[in-house]
């Protein structure tokens, strides 16, 4: 997983270069997919915002209500190709005539593009879903870009490639630091305004390479209602530690949050740490932190002697689900 980590910035350089097929132009688009593989979709909603534009995420069953009237263009993104979920939402947007492109390594999802005719992408395959966030983020990027959806993605991709390269060596030892701290303790990670989609990622993967609870939280709205949590039940706030995620470019007002929350909050939460994102695009600052979050889950999992490549249980859930269904 170590070697897969430091893997990011390689596979954003191949989506840099990724030869992209024809796709049609939307004004909208609804990303599809579940876990390792919808992480993307948030990551780039983060990035459309800021461009004016909306790229939504759907985790789950089907379509959402609204997709039929507002008629987005649908990425589905399955890293297997086989996630029940999204094949779902495939279905329903084959049936309602949306426009749909695919990324994917393999499965049932390459076969249908495959046999439908929908643009598709296919990543290199073989690893955990996970571990393909830079092949599947890039990809999707790319897709985003030849819509029209998200604009100048090529440079912003590059930027985050070259940044994130960079923060090899030094994000390990800060990683390593920060496990330090979350020693022994429920990790909860705040982010606020574009850091938040970072955070969800740092959570999961927290879940499943190191193999241990995690909880995300957003500020400002924490200051108005969590705080409280954190004053009434010292001897439990007592095992759960704050990492906050920062935006260089985030307002005053966030700024001036952070840190008067952390002063109210201090003596209550046992520990309380923070990263702050690089670079002059979103997608760099989101992919700088999201390299330190990777680095920390599995930094964490060697403090505890545990081995971040397998998730058993998600493959065995998914196992029961088919054989029951
Ligand atoms: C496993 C992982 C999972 C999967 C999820 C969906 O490494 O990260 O969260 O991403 O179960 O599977 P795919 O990505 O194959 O659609």
């Amino acid at each position: 997983m170590r070697s897969l980590v430091e893997s990011l910035p390689t596979q954003v350089r191949w989506a840099v270069d990724l030869e992209v097929p024809p796709v049609p132009q939307a004004s909208e688009v609804l990303v599809c997919g579940m876990g390792g593989s919808a992480i993307s979709g948030d990551l780039l909603a983060t990035v459309a915002a800021a461009a004016g534009r909306r790229v939504m995420t759907h985790r789950g069953y089907g379509l959402p209500g609204w997709a039929r009237a507002a008629r987005p263009l649908i990425i589905a993104l399955s890293y297997s190709g086989n996630t029940e979920e999204t094949l779902t939402a495939v279905e329903c947007a084959a049936e309602d005539g949306l426009d749909i492109v695919a990324v994917t390594s393999d499965g049932v999802l390459a076969q249908l593009a495959a046999s439908a005719g929908w643009p598709h992408v296919r990543v290199p395959e073989g690893l955990p879903p996970r571990a393909a966030l830079g092949h599947m983020l890039g990809a999707s990027a790319r897709l985003c870009g030849a819509a029209g959806v998200i604009p100048g993605v090529v440079d912003d991709l590059a930027e985050a490639a070259e940044l994130t390269e960079r923060l090899i060596d030094s994000g390990w030892t800060l990683a390593e630091d920060l496990a330090d701290g979350l020693s022994g303790l429920v990790p909860v990670i705040y982010g606020s305004g574009i850091t938040v989609a970072a955070a969800t990622r740092w959570k999961t993967q927290i879940n499943e390479n190191a193999k241990l609870p995690a909880w995300t939280a957003t500020f400002p709205e924490a200051d108005h209602n969590e705080i409280v949590g954190w004053s009434g039940a010292p001897r439990l706030s007592e095992r759960f530690g704050i990492i906050a995620l920062r935006d260089p470019h985030e307002s005053e007002g966030v700024s001036r949050r952070f840190d008067v929350t952390r002063e109210v909050t201090s003596s209550q939460v046992r520990w309380v740490g923070e990263v702050w994102g690089q670079g002059g695009s979103i997608l760099a600052c989101l992919l700088t932190l999201t390299l330190i979050g990777d680095m920390t889950s599995v930094a964490l999992a060697s403090a505890i002697e545990v081995d971040p490549m397998p998730v058993e249980i998600i493959e065995n859930l998914k196992q029961r689900m088919r054989e029951d269904s």
